[in-house]
């Protein structure tokens, strides 16, 4: 026999010798067809009990990786072909579609465990103010109704009860009326903007998109093998004039413009709508952080102005309570309903239902509101005290352009000193005091013609942006970093002293 068997201490050791015999039938060390000892000789030499040996080869036999042939003895099956020299690299035996290889990363993402001690980063929420007390109750409520169901695959469009919650919340938030059956529940916005990608576009399909744009939004459209156009916006939104005429799906974020912040005006509105229906296109909305707005009152969604069918409305709670729920939503025209579900389907059948019960809890009880109303107080706060920076202290370095909703906004660099301005080198020197901060030069399709930062601001407290935009002011005028401003300090969220987070 090809394989060397080698016995470690005393316990499992029918374990030991499975694993050994399976890996050697597996790697080719054990031929098909290969006569095995047998147990008495093979438990002779390894020292072990007849019993043992017997149980591993009646397992490897009954799982198909040896076969007995009475008076003869035990093999190797012959069907179990040679799998040695395999090659190392995966990838040159299954090369992954050119598109996915050269697809960039969508957006920066947090490092485990280390991230500036002051971070910028667009999208994060502020977790320490998020009623865990009362989301544990809802998810324990979660596990008793879970207990209780029959086990089985559930509805593909998500859980009723929460589907009912968005429904009702997005009826007196959003202005979008809707039955709680139009309610498709997704994985984030994202996987709605994939499923729709799916199922409206064919190869080659044009797909209109801001420019500036969300880039996992642009990535999404092309794996649907769209190409997607990039189209200018202005201080009222997308130029609908300058739509491609061929233009399938146009995606658009009109609350808040992503990632400038610009809400789009009615009759910029009133015009896409109507080209879409000329056009037979698909609007997608993307109302991703409409629910925070802190000037005037919120415009209603592009999908209360739609009359004709031609807008799917996508929201999310990544903004609303974090990111890593990973729970979306869809409301489609009627004439996709049924494709978007079959879409769902074929991608994951449907999302967590413990999840899904759990946040139903949270909205139906109360919670969810009281919580937005929570945050919207503290966003706008933190809001003016970046504000109060840029538009003073900072200003002859940054200039944030005009918005009124959001947990981020944007502001350009000024040519201070960098001729022409340098989104990179800037954010080096902010890097350098321990503040993270980024640049929307990746969210336009080609070659920016500003440059500028996004900054998030719904994970810092109103001491901490204070704290962090004085270092920045001290950085850019050239004095030394303050003690501990190292490059790269421990996460805050995991720094001892801080208010734990349960
Ligand atoms: C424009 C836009 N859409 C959607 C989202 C949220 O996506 P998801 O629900 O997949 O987390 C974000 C988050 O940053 C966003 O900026």
């Amino acid at each position: 026999m090809n394989v060397h068997l080698t016995i470690e201490g005393r316990h499992g050791l029918a374990s030991q010798i499975y694993r050994q015999l399976r890996a050697g039938i597996l790697d080719g060390r054990l031929a098909p067809g290969e006569r095995l000892p047998s147990t008495r000789e093979l438990a002779t030499q390894l020292g072990v009990s007849r019993k043992t040996t017997l149980d591993v080869f009646e397992r490897l036999t009954a799982e198909g990786y040896l076969r007995s042939r009475t008076g003869e003895g035990t093999f190797v099956a012959a069907t179990m072909t040679r799998r040695g020299n395999l090659p190392t690299h995966a990838t040159a035996l299954q090369p992954a579609d050119p598109l996915w290889e050269s697809m960039p990363d969508a957006l920066p993402m947090r490092q485990e465990g280390v991230s500036p001690q002051y971070d910028f980063m667009g999208g994060v929420t502020e977790k320490r103010l998020f009623p865990f007390d009362q989301w544990r109750r809802c998810v324990s409520h979660a596990v008793r109704v879970q207990a209780r169901a029959p086990a089985g695959y559930r509805d593909p469009a998500g859980e009723p009860e929460l589907r009912l919650a968005v429904s009702r919340y997005l009826a007196l938030s959003r202005a979008v009326v809707s039955n709680w059956h139009d309610v498709i529940m997704t994985q984030g916005a994202q996987q709605a903007l994939n499923v729709l990608g799916r199922v409206v576009l064919r190869p080659g399909d044009v797909v209109a998109m801001e420019d500036p744009g969300y880039p996992p939004a642009r990535m999404s459209f092309k794996a649907a093998g769209a190409r997607v156009v990039p189209v200018p916006v202005d201080a009222d939104g997308i130029v609908v004039s300058a739509l491609p005429a061929d233009a399938r799906l146009i995606y658009v974020t009109p609350s808040h413009q992503f990632p400038l912040g610009m809400p789009m005006s009615l009759e910029r509105r009133l015009a896409l709508l109507d080209w879409a229906q000329r056009r037979g296109a698909l609007i997608v909305e993307d109302d991703y952080d409409g629910e925070f707005r802190f000037e005037g009152r919120p415009m209603d969604s592009l999908k209360s102005l739609d009359h004709d069918g031609v807008v799917a409305y996508v929201g999310t709670f990544s903004k609303t309570i974090f990111p890593e729920l990973r729970i979306g939503y869809l409301i489609p025209p009627a004439s996709l309903a049924q494709a978007l579900r079959r879409a769902k389907q074929t991608g994951d059948w449907h999302s967590c239902t413990l999840t899904q019960t759990a946040l139903a809890k949270f909205m139906l009880d109360g919670y969810f509101a009281k919580h937005l109303r929570r945050m919207h107080k503290e966003y706008a706060a933190r809001r003016a005290a970046l504000r109060r920076w840029l538009d003073h202290e900072l200003s002859p370095w940054l200039a944030p352009l005009p918005t009124s909703a959001g947990i981020h906004l944007v502001a350009e660099i000024r040519p201070n000193g960098m001729k022409p301005p340098d989104e990179a080198a800037f954010i080096a020197r902010a890097g350098a005091a321990s503040i993270g901060l980024y640049g929307i030069g990746g969210m336009f399709a080609g070659r920016p013609p500003r440059a500028g930062l996004l900054m998030g601001y719904g994970g810092l407290s109103i001491e901490e942006i204070d704290t962090a935009m004085q270092r920045l002011l001290d950085t850019l005028q050239g004095q030394p970093a303050l003690p501990g401003a190292a490059h790269l300090l421990p996460n805050r969220h995991t720094r001892p002293g801080r208010a734990a987070i349960p």
